[in-house]
């Protein structure tokens, strides 16, 4: 079998990561063919020649078999992504919040130009979530998936929890790992994990949510007291996104802090780890859990990504049976 040639877009935490476990693989017959970044000038681990300044010709270069897009930048990234899904190619991206903002338009043009689109790295790092819910459970009604889906924020609560560390320091710890985005606010106000909800909709529920509407609320407002007086009623607050089923048929998703006991096995979910709770009608609750963040777990979900693109899977949307959602100023207002 040729070598699958790859063109990989970003050389950030993801993107390093991504290379160095396809590096410590060289079984698996893959090649990093071209690498494209946005920066001449900031150092990086290889050579200079292995870089290009220009993604587009990655998108439109015949000779590679798929490209890898894990830059920041969620307007730059749907540019090239769809750019790409317009000339039928196959695309693996980590970018959560140009998913969360472009789904829509991005399961379009891959049933329009026969492309394909795979984005495993991009909600809860390693946890095989997406495939879980779009392949193993699409037979299941599922009532409720709620998780912790950043790793950041839970970094910076357990941090906080432990020894009474205070936020700005934790931050700066998790940001040094390489679990915050670029932004931190992105991860500390749960704009990231309110993404991931609504990625993880579409392939629960085949309902696709507007991410302005779904209520996101962070941990920028949590004090070390807070956190005191939860562990002296025996409970750890975590930021939960969940996505639950009403009783109406629709579907909607919120994401804030909570106080979670020891009987929700989310609690022991800490550090940059993330956890998925599936409650599914006939197989009953399932619980996953990883690490969301980091390079070589994002890197790992990546190359996972890239070998299933080889074998030619494609995500099943349309399986689920689609239930409308939430209009948050109708329903929930009514129901109430
Ligand atoms: N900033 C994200 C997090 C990275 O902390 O979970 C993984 O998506």
């Amino acid at each position: 079998e040729a070598p699958l040639r790859i063109g990989l877009i970003g050389f950030g935490c993801v993107g390093q990561g991504f290379y160095d476990v396809v590096q410590q693989r060289p079984e698996l017959g893959l090649v990093i063919t071209r690498i494209a970044v946005k920066s001449p000038d900031k150092p990086r681990t290889l050579p200079a020649d292995r870089f290009s300044f220009q993604a587009d010709d990655l998108a439109a270069d015949p000779a590679l078999d798929v490209l890898v897009e894990v830059i920041d930048d969620a307007a730059e990234a749907f540019r090239l992504v769809s750019a790409a899904l317009r000339r039928g190619r196959r695309v693996a991206t980590a970018n959560k919040a140009m998913l969360a903002r472009h789904l829509p338009e991005l399961v379009q043009l891959q049933a329009d130009f026969g492309g394909t689109l795979l984005y495993e790295a991009a909600v809860c790092g390693s946890i095989p979530i997406i495939r879980t819910l779009d392949q193993y459970f699409s037979h299941e009604p599922l009532r409720a998936v709620s998780g912790i889906f950043n790793g950041s924020s839970n970094y910076v609560l357990t941090r906080m929890a432990e020894d009474g560390s205070d936020y700005g320091s934790a931050l700066a710890e998790a940001q040094a790992q390489g679990f915050a985005e670029t932004d931190p606010a992105l991860d500390m106000g749960a704009f990231d994990p309110r993404s991931k909800a609504v990625i993880l909709a579409a392939h629960a529920y085949g309902v696709f949510l507007n991410p302005n509407e779904v209520l996101n609320l962070g941990i920028e407002g949590i004090a070390a007291a807070d956190i005191a007086r939860a562990a002296a009623l025996g409970q750890k607050i975590k930021v939960v996104a969940g996505l639950y089923r009403l009783p109406n048929g629709r579907v909607t998703a919120v994401v804030t802090p909570q106080l979670l006991g020891p009987e929700s096995p989310l609690y022991a979910v800490e550090r940059e780890f993330n956890g998925v709770v599936l409650e599914a009608e006939f197989a009953g609750p399932q619980f996953l859990h990883g690490r969301g963040a980091g390079g070589h777990p994002t890197g790992s979900a990546v190359l996972a990504d890239v070998l299933a693109l080889r074998r030619g899977l494609r995500y099943g949307y349309a399986k689920r049976a689609t239930a409308p959602a939430v209009q948050l100023t109708e329903d929930l207002v009514l129901d109430a």
